[in-house]
C-alpha cells in the first residue's frame, strides 16, 4: 500500500516571510534598532500570551479587538489565555510587574514580534502580523509625543518611504471627553436610521468609532457631526497647540484629522497614523497616541504615557526596491579538487570571519559550473584554485565586473584577497555582520 502523502500550508491569514522579503524585514529593523538607541529606547521582549483580562481590561470591552478578534482558549488548567493582538497592555503589564518606572522618572521601551487578530484577511491585513513598538512612560509632556513622532519622521525618512501622511488629532481627556461623548452621541441617536448597523449598535457602546466607519452612508450622515477637537477643554487644547507648534518647528508636516478616533480605549489627547494611499483598503502603516490612564487602569500608581506600533507587513511593502536587497557575495572561491579544497577552507574562514561574504562550493564540482554558479550569485570576485595553481604556488584571481584577471602568490593569499574586497564599494548590503566591514564603514 503507498502512503499518502499529504502537504501542508499556512493558516488563512498567516504567513511566512520568506527569504528575500526577510532582507527588507531587516532593513526596517535596522534603521529602527539605530533610532531606538539613538533616542533613548532600550528593548524589552514580551510574551506572546497573556491572561485575557489584561486585554479585556487595557483595550476596552466594547472595541472591535476584544469584542471579536481575540485568539482567546482556555489553557490545560483552565486558565483563559490570549494571544496578544498588540503589545502596549504587555508593556505597562511588564513596567509594573518588574518595577521598571523606580529607577528614573521616564522609562523608553521598545519591542518586536508578532501580534495575532482574528480579523477578515485581504492585502495588507493578516491574522498573525508583525508590530514594532515603542512606548514612553512616565511623561506627560508635549515634548515627548513630539519626540516620538520625530523618531518615526526620521524612520521614514531613513527608509526612503515617501507618499505617506502624517493624520493627527486630539481626543481630550476625562475632564472634556465624557461632555463631548455625550453630545455626538445625541446627534448620532438624531441620524440612526442612517447609519449602518454596526454603527447604531456603536452609538450607545462606543460613539466616537462611528466617526471612523468607511460605510459612505455613515460618513455623510456624520459629516456635520461635533468634532472633539472642537471640544476640548483648556489644558489639551493647549498640549495639542504645544505638539504642532513642536512639530511645525521640526519641520514635520502633519494633516488634522478630526475624525481619527483609533480602535482602542486607552487613548487621550494626542492620537496619530501614518498612512499611505498605496496599500488599498489597510491604509494605515502606523498608529499610537497617548494614554495617560492605563498603568493606572492596570492597577499601577497613575502615569501619563504615550506610544506607538507599525506594522512591518505594509511598512515592507512600501519600501523602495533598492532598499533590503539580498547582498551578492564578495568573493566566490572556486577549488577544483581535494586537496584545492583544503587549501581554500581555513581562507574562506578567515575571510568569513572579517565578515567578507564568500561563497564555495560543496564537493566536487567542474570549473565550468563552478563559474556559472559564481556568475549567477552575482559575486564580485572569483578566485580560482586547482592542483596545477597549487603546484605553481600562483592563483588566480579575476574580477567578475571589470573581467581582469590576474594571478597571485599562493602564500600571500589572505592579505592580497582582503586587499581587493577591502576596496569594493558597499554592497547592498541586507545586513552587515556585527563588527564586520559594512558596520565599520556605517560609521
Ligand atoms: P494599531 O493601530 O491597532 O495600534 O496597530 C498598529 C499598526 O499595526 C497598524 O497601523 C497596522 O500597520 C498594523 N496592523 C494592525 N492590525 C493589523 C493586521 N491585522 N494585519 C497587518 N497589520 C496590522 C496598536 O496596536 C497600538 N498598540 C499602538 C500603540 C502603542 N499605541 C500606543 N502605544
Amino acid at each position: 500500500m503507498t502512503p499518502t502523502r499529504k502537504s501542508f500550508s499556512s493558516i488563512r491569514g498567516v504567513h511566512d516571510i520568506l527569504p528575500g522579503e526577510s532582507e527588507r524585514w531587516q532593513a526596517i529593523e535596522r534603521a529602527a534598532g539605530r533610532l531606538f538607541a539613538a533616542f533613548g529606547f532600550r528593548e524589552i521582549r514580551l510574551p506572546i500570551f497573556e491572561a485575557t483580562e489584561l486585554f479585556a481590561r487595557g483595550i476596552g470591552e466594547a472595541t472591535d479587538i476584544v469584542e471579536k478578534e481575540m485568539y482567546t482558549f482556555a489553557d490545560r488548567s483552565g486558565e483563559s489565555v490570549t494571544l496578544r493582538p498588540e503589545g502596549t497592555a504587555p508593556a505597562i503589564r511588564a513596567f509594573l510587574e518588574h518595577h521598571l518606572g523606580a529607577a528614573q522618572a521616564v522609562t523608553k521601551l521598545y519591542y518586536w514580534g508578532p501580534m495575532f487578530r482574528y480579523e477578515r484577511p485581504q492585502k495588507g491585513r493578516f491574522r498573525q502580523f508583525y508590530q514594532i513598538g515603542a512606548e514612553i512612560i512616565g511623561s506627560g509632556a508635549p515634548e515627548a509625543d513630539v519626540e516620538l513622532l520625530a523618531l518615526l519622521h526620521l524612520l521614514f525618512e531613513r527608509l526612503k518611504i515617501d507618499g505617506v501622511r502624517l493624520e493627527l488629532n486630539s481626543l481630550g481627556d476625562e475632564a472634556c471627553r465624557p461632555a463631548y461623548r455625550q453630545t455626538l452621541q445625541r446627534f448620532l441617536e438624531s441620524k440612526q436610521a442612517d447609519l449602518c448597523e454596526n454603527c447604531r449598535r456603536r452609538t450607545a457602546t462606543n460613539p466616537l468609532r462611528v466617526l471612523d466607519c468607511k460605510n459612505e452612508s455613515c460618513r455623510e450622515a456624520t459629516a456635520d457631526a461635533p468634532m472633539i477637537v472642537d471640544h476640548l477643554c483648556e489644558a489639551c487644547r493647549s498640549h495639542h497647540d504645544r505638539v504642532t507648534e513642536g512639530l511645525a518647528a521640526l519641520k514635520i508636516v502633519y494633516h488634522p484629522n478630526p475624525r481619527l478616533v483609533r480602535g482602542l480605549d486607552y487613548y487621550n489627547r494626542t492620537t496619530f497614523e501614518w498612512t499611505t494611499t498605496k496599500l488599498g483598503a489597510q491604509n494605515a502603516v502606523v498608529g499610537g497616541g497617548r494614554y495617560d490612564g492605563l498603568v493606572a487602569l492596570l492597577g499601577g500608581d497613575p502615569a501619563p504615557a504615550i506610544g506607538f506600533a507599525l506594522g512591518m507587513e505594509r511598512m515592507a511593502e512600501l519600501l523602495p526596491p533598492e532598499l533590503g536587497q539580498p547582498a551578492a557575495p564578495d568573493l566566490f572561491m572556486a577549488a577544483l579538487g581535494e586537496q584545492a579544497r583544503a587549501w581554500a577552507a581555513p581562507l574562506v574562514l578567515a575571510l568569513r570571519k572579517e565578515g567578507y561574504r564568500v561563497e564555495t562550493e560543496y564537493g566536487d564540482a567542474s570549473l565550468k559550473s563552478q563559474m556559472r554558479r559564481a556568475d549567477k550569485t552575482g559575486a564580485r570576485w572569483v578566485c580560482i584554485v586547482g592542483e596545477n595553481e597549487l603546484t605553481s604556488g600562483q592563483i588566480v584571481v579575476k574580477n567578475l565586473q571589470t573581467k581582469a584577471q590576474e594571478t597571485l602568490e599562493a602564500d600571500r593569499a589572505l592579505d592580497e584577497l582582503r586587499l581587493r574586497l577591502a576596496s569594493l564599494p558597499p554592497s547592498p548590503v541586507s545586513s552587515p555582520p556585527p563588527g564586520g566591514r559594512g558596520e565599520h564603514k556605517a560609521r
